[in-house]
């Protein structure tokens, strides 16, 4: 182990269109030179990156033995103003682009951490599952932390690893800390006892290394280093890797072997490269929602036991929010209702004065949605309700956000930046944490049985696979219906019971990014009144999951179609009944839960909507009239 050996036997191959599938959550970097000063590249590459988050800065670097480290909460040109990120000596240096998972927005939480002797230093993009129990530890051993982030425990398990043994050298000790870990990692470390190396770890999150003559790189992503050098090398899960300003050298941590990788010349332009080589950014969003799935498996416990502690108490609860946001909180009520017996009231944040300001009251529980925090109609109802005493519990993405402020308890939903204006992977992240909640408070509530909680959470922790599944067996079947109903005036999406939810949704996506009129309403109410705008041809899309809903939906299906509606299912797989009555469809997976089934079967109508945007040549990612964040009530 103390003998690392640096190789560049890599050989060199032309790859055009790489696409690299991972959520955006924070950005690292890392520059190790032969001659020259780090930081304003640093401080550049890290304005490449601030599309993966912006709360706060901060870079470290190594000159004359010495560690210098600049950070502070606010995007990186106010911190910059304030602190001149530029302007710090060393040839190596590391940098991070933070959005808060752990921790507030604060300068204390800000990335680089540093260890109790202030030698080492780390920058982190992940999300470590067991850090609380490590910090404790820790903390026993005589550790002081300064932050409430999870990344700071990794800069004091190196530390620990030096303690026990002294003559490790840094990419031991790394080794030694990570082996620790369990969740997402991509991290660069440095050392004042070894100024002449980075070495950097991965597991889920993502890494890559650049090479040019000047020296060498590491980071999140590929429009850090575009600018800087075309040859990259990826990084993969379970690799180790040591960089000089002139070698590097890539090991697996479980075995310590020497990885061999071919070096890749990427040729996008750098705005290919923020969307990671795809059109839009609504597609990236969509490809990524397996992995924000898998973030959001990875909360904080206490958060959702206190959570469910307040809605356990609660004589009466709101679940209030906005568009795609609102559509996850109508999910949401089936969810509470199945599994925790809780009666909730999804509630449209902009009617909740008018509707309910009178009544709200100090028994009642606001449970408040919102995926930037801002929605001003959100933060209205949620004032509204503060005024009059109730409880107010958030969920958002965006930690920091008014909504986290005014909330008594909030939980992140952790899916990182999201940049097109229609929410994609915001909602499934959303459905996700909330079906963990309701299953949370099904426990303190003893509703259901142990056996159907451990099925739902074996579901739960299989539902990335599900999504990715759909996306890879699904989109191309999807992108040509878009073709086929491109001229289409008018769509119906009809589902039941929670499968509503997903029709609204669908609706939404498409009249917000492909401006076609559309309807959507729980399928019972055909009957109603809206049937009657059915004529020939007219496309009705039907959600129907194998739930006990099945056999109803099946007969709103007969009456649309004996009225000449053309019929498009979501069915599960081998439900040929659905499928004879079909005209299109699309096939989910067998065996999921009826209160997950959002999640996977919102994915097709996601991609519906995209690709019927860029079949009439709109642009999905900039919808007309909409703004990705409703600051104005
Ligand atoms: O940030 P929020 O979740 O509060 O935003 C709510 C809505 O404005 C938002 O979901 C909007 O409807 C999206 N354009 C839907 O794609």
């Amino acid at each position: 182990m103390n003998n690392w050996k640096f190789c560049l036997k890599n050989v060199l191959t032309e790859i055009r269109g790489i696409k690299v599938k991972e959520n955006s959550m924070c950005g690292i970097f890392g520059c190790i030179l032969k001659t020259g000063t780090a930081a304003p590249i640093i401080h550049q590459a890290l304005k490449r990156l601030e599309y993966r988050g912006y709360d706060s800065v901060g870079e470290a670097t190594i000159h004359e033995g010495k560690l210098f480290i600049k950070k502070d909460s606010g995007k990186i040109d106010e911190v910059h103003k304030l602190h001149n990120l530029d302007d710090m000596p060393g040839s190596i240096g590391i940098g991070h682009t933070r959005w808060a998972t752990h921790g507030a927005p604060l300068k204390e939480n800000a990335h680089p951490h540093v260890d109790c002797g202030g030698q080492i230093a780390i920058v982190h993009n992940g999300v470590i599952e067991n850090f609380s129990q490590i910090k404790l530890e820790l903390e026993n051993k005589g550790h002081t932390f300064q932050s409430k982030t999870d990344t700071e425990v990794i800069a004091h398990l190196i530390e620990e690893a030096f303690k026990k043994n002294s003559s490790l050298r840094l990419a031991d000790a790394v080794l030694e800390a990570v082996k620790r870990l369990e969740g997402s990692y991509a991290i660069a470390v440095i050392s004042t006892n070894e100024p002449d190396k980075i070495v950097c770890a991965r597991n889920e999150s993502p890494l890559i290394l650049g090479l040019a003559e000047e020296g060498l790189y590491c980071a999140s992503d590929i429009p850090a280093i575009l600018p800087i050098t075309r040859r990259i090398i990826n990084v993969d899960d379970g690799e180790l890797v040591i960089l000089t300003a002139e070698e590097f050298e890539i090991r697996k941590i479980a075995d310590l072997s020497i990885v061999t990788r071919e070096i890749k010349i990427i040729d996008w332009t750098p705005e290919m490269a923020v969307k990671q080589g795809y059109p839009h950014f609504m597609l990236k969003e969509i490809r990524e929602q397996a992995a924000c799935l898998r973030n959001t498996l990875r909360l904080q416990e206490h958060y959702l036991d206190l959570m469910s502690t307040f809605l356990d108490r609660s004589k009466e609860v709101f679940l209030v929010a906005c568009g795609t946001s609102y559509h996850a909180c109508l999910a949401a009520s089936y969810m509470f209702s199945k599994l925790a017996y809780l009666a909730t009231y999804p509630v449209i944040a902009s009617e909740f004065v008018e509707q309910h300001g009178k009544s709200v009251n100090i028994d009642s529980t606001v449970l408040a949605v919102s995926q930037s925090g801002e929605t001003a109609d959100t933060i209205a109802a949620v004032n509204a309700a503060r005024l009059r005493a109730a409880t107010i519990l958030g969920l958002t993405n965006v930690i920091g956000s008014t909504l986290t402020r005014i909330s008594r308890v909030y939980i992140c939903q952790q899916s990182g930046p999201e940049i097109g204006v229609a929410a994609t992977k915001t909602f499934t992240s959303q459905l996700s944490v909330l079906a963990q909640l309701a299953l949370r408070l099904a426990k303190k509530r003893g509703k259901i049985s142990q056996d159907e909680m451990d099925y739902i959470e074996a579901k739960l922790k299989k539902i990335p696979e599900v999504v990715d599944l759909v996306i890879n067996t699904q989109e191309e079947k999807v992108r040509l219906l878009a073709r086929k109903y491109r001229d289409a005036k008018l769509f119906f999406f009809l589902g039941r019971g929670i499968s509503t939810a997903t029709a609204y949704e669908g609706r939404l996506k498409l009249m917000e990014i492909a401006y076609v009129p559309a309807l959507a309403f729980p399928a019972g109410e055909s009957k109603h009144g809206p049937i009657s705008l059915i004529e020939k041809g007219v496309p009705a899309i039907f959600i129907c999951p194998k739930d006990d809903t099945r056999k109803a939906i099946l007969g709103n299906i007969m009456e649309m179609k004996a009225r000449g509606a053309t019929i498009i299912t979501l069915v599960e797989e081998g439900d040929n009944e659905i499928k004879s009555f079909a005209d299109d469809y699309i096939e989910l997976p067998k065996g999921i839960p009826d209160v997950l089934s959002p999640i996977p079967y919102v994915i097709p109508l996601q991609l519906f909507a995209y690709y019927m945007a860029v079949e009439k040549g709109y642009d999905p990612d900039k919808p007309r009239n909409l703004a990705k964040s409703v600051t104005v009530q």
